[in-house]
């Protein structure tokens, strides 16, 4: 599909008020997005866990202009008090999906949205909360053309999000999403995430992913500032390659199960992740000493006793602990003795793969 594909026909009729809600997951990423083109374009394919607990739900409560002023026009909750310093980011975000959903400009919108983790927890809250926000716009626009398939309603609320953050095509669907256009994945886009098309052997499912909570405040760097440093970066090409080259080989590792090379490549993948940081100018370190402390430990604690537990990081200093079901009682264990000392306030969330965004309220 191609961006056209995503300009609806006229609407058949405008409900003249109503009110959607739905609630999206977050997503981890085991090949990393970083780096992006024009209109969020990313440099390199990507893939990821959808999660289950992290989540935002998100309700749009719409009411038809009277006149059309021409401009945008919402109101904004964040758990139930008003958030004025997310309101430019929503601008932002609308004045990029305007063409595509043109009756952004039709209605007096009241966006309530709360997230299932704590605000202060340092999780960035942007993948679940655009996918959360695109699928209540989607839902709104399903009821002004009803004939709308669930295919096309979930690509588009992928392509949506994603001209909201990149990762949040990631958030719609589940349990693995893959986005970016790759030459071995036949129906990958730069658009939409895609359910991975390939075999997935079993020991995936249930995948769990518990995360610790190393640093709660405010990332050091927001994640375009990062992007933008792969422009020019001295290692950029070879980072791109590297990640297409990953998921080649991610093909056989997911079919068969081998979780050993599994966890090469996720966790090469954290590291590469931060290494661009490392090695861009400006550079950043944006693990702390406790990450550290937290991988060494991961590593003595797998090779002393073979649990195939493995690390992943986003733009951050937080840990994603990973691990399969069959090894759940264990690896808990091993993380309350060892790993939650290294956390703030002792602080972590134990999530795990999920099936995707849920629809909880459409009416008109
Ligand atoms: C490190 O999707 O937050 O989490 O497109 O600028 O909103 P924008 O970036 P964002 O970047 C995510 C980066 C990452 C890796 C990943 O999720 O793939």
């Amino acid at each position: 599909m191609t961006e056209k594909d995503f300009l609806p026909a006229p609407y058949q009729h405008f409900s003249k008020n109503g009110k959607v809600t739905w609630k999206a997951p977050s997503n981890i990423a085991l090949v990393k997005y970083w780096g992006k083109l024009a209109n969020q374009i990313p440099a390199n394919p990507s893939i990821s866990f959808t999660l289950d607990a992290c989540a935002t739900t998100t309700t749009i409560s719409y009411q038809k202009k009277e006149g059309n002023t021409g401009g945008f026009s919402f109101d904004l909750l964040f758990e139930g008090k008003p958030k004025t310093d997310f309101k430019p980011k929503i601008e932002t975000f609308f004045n990029r999906i305007a063409d595509y959903v043109p009756f952004l400009k039709e209605y007096d919108f009241t966006i309530e949205t709360s997230n299932s983790f704590p605000h202060s927890s340092g999780i960035a809250s942007s993948a679940s909360g655009m996918a959360a926000l695109s699928l209540c716009l989607m839902e709104i626009e399903k009821q002004l053309n009803p004939e709308m398939d669930e295919m096309f309603f979930s690509r588009k609320a992928s392509f949506l999000a994603r001209l909201g953050s990149g990762s949040a095509c990631r958030s719609v669907e589940g349990d693995l999403i893959q986005w970016g256009k790759h030459p071995q994945i036949p129906s990958s886009s730069n658009l939409y995430g895609i359910k991975y098309p390939f075999e997935v052997n079993p020991i995936f499912k249930n995948y769990h992913d518990t995360i610790l909570l190393v640093h709660k405040g405010q990332k050091q760097v927001s994640s375009t500032v990062g992007h933008d440093l792969m422009h020019g970066h001295p290692y950029a090409e070879k980072r791109f390659q590297q990640a297409f080259d990953n998921l080649d080989n991610l093909k056989s590792i997911f079919a068969e199960g081998n979780l050993q090379d599994f966890i090469k490549i996720v966790e090469s993948e954290a590291l590469t992740l931060h290494a661009m940081m490392m090695t861009s100018m400006p550079y950043f370190i944006l693990m702390k000493p406790d990450t550290l402390e937290i991988i060494n430990k991961i590593w003595k604690y797998r090779s002393e006793s073979k649990v195939p537990i493995c690390f992943t990081l986003d733009a951050g200093a937080n840990v994603h602990v990973l691990y399969p079901e069959s090894v759940k009682e264990k690896a808990i264990q091993f993380i309350q003795d060892e790993l939650v000392a290294h956390c703030e306030n002792g602080h972590y969330i134990c999530d795990r793969i999920g099936v995707g965004a849920k629809k909880i309220m459409g009416k008109k």
